[in-house]
């Protein structure tokens, strides 16, 4: 790993405003004069991009969690190998929106997958990268699915207009919520990797807070580099 690349990834419900953090955070930092690198999960890579339609389509979804588990892990793998690695190599700040935790808690919690399949699949798909800082955007399911059917121009209470959300958006309420508490559990669990950011706050609060995290995480650290978890690889 070249000294200064560092991998940071963004997680958390359905319209937490990821990837409006990210390109703020993108932001913040390239002024810095920060190399960043913008990606995200499914897909940043040209064969995760390929499974990412077959998933978020729904076509997996006949063939079971199991299946849909092993293609997040497989478009992960290629992700890691071929887009993440080599730019945090080079040096570059990579922000990711969505990683490892995402199929933790929608494959393994509310998938109900078992969690050694999770744990393999997960060593197998990093490969030994874990991220340097993960931001969980935390705000109550109701008014992150407000906000993306806002963002399709639908209305709240629009329970049968579904048309536009995707297969994991489309899913109960208390289903979202269980997600929630599960992206808070594994901040609790994992403190130093982890940081929790109030997503209800207006925009600009929420950008404060995270690079915030950001500097107590990250730039305290000095050379803070991406972890090799030392396994040496699935
Ligand atoms: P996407 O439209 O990329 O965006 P958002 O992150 O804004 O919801 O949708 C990705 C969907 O895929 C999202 O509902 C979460 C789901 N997902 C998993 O179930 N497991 C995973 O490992 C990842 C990365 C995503």
């Amino acid at each position: 790993m070249a000294a200064g690349g560092l991998f940071v990834t963004f997680e958390g419900g359905e319209g937490a405003g990821k990837s409006t953090q990210i390109r703020r955070l993108a932001e913040a930092l390239r002024a810095r004069g920060r190399s960043v690198l913008i990606t995200r999960e499914p897909g940043g890579s040209a064969g995760a991009e390929a499974v990412r339609h077959v998933l978020l389509s729904g076509a997996a979804e006949r063939f079971g969690i199991r299946m849909e588990a092993l293609l997040f892990a497989a478009a992960r793998n290629d992700h890691v190998e071929s887009v993440i690695g080599p730019a945090i190599t080079s040096g570059q700040t990579v922000l990711c929106d969505r990683f490892m935790d995402s199929s933790r808690v929608y494959q393994g919690i509310t998938g109900n997958l078992p969690q050694p399949l999770i744990d393999a699949l997960e060593r197998v798909a990093v490969h030994g990268l874990r991220p340097d800082l993960t931001i969980v955007l935390d705000l109550p399911a109701s008014l992150g699915l407000a906000r993306v059917r806002q963002r399709l121009g639908q209305t709240a209470d629009g329970e049968s207009d579904k048309s536009g959300l995707d297969r994991f958006e489309k899913e109960e309420l208390d289903t979202h919520e269980k997600r929630r508490e599960a992206f808070l559990d594994i901040a609790a669990a994992d403190p130093a990797r982890c940081r929790v950011v109030d997503a209800a706050q207006d925009e600009a609060r929420v950008a404060a807070d995270v690079l915030l995290a950001f500097d107590e995480v990250v730039a305290g650290r000095g050379s803070a580099r991406a972890r090799r978890s030392g396994e040496g690889g699935a």
